[in-house]
């Protein structure tokens, strides 16, 4: 099964296993991993926002103009930053590496 690595807020990293056709907003999910995802998936909000590893981006399926336009919202927006609900694993994924954002702008009204 592939892996994935998060890079939690506090630098520590969490490898974890990846099952393939879930997006990286459920794997993380599924271990407890922070990220919050609050449309769950249904690109309305920018709150599974994810900052890819550079190295990692030129696999991943660049993304649609939808999510750029949600993107657009997130705080802390990075040139790697992507929707985590956006990414799907594949085989060519084994490995992948994300980190999360400072915060969120839901995080940052309440
Ligand atoms: S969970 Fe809302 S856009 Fe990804």
């Amino acid at each position: 099964m592939p892996k994935m690595v998060f890079i939690e807020r506090d630098g520590a990293r969490r490898e974890v296993d990846a099952p393939l056709g879930l997006s990286v907003l459920e794997v993380a999910h599924k271990h407890g991993v922070d990220i919050e995802g609050a449309c769950e998936g249904s690109l309305a909000c920018s709150t599974c926002h994810v900052i890819v590893d550079p190295a990692w981006l030129p696999r991943l399926a660049k993304a649609t103009e939808d999510e750029e336009d949600m993107l657009d919202l997130a705080f802390g927006l990075t040139e790697t930053s992507r929707l985590g609900c956006q990414i799907v694993i594949t085989d060519a994924l084994d490995g992948l590496v994300v980190r999360l954002p400072a915060g969120t702008r839901n995080m940052m009204e309440s």
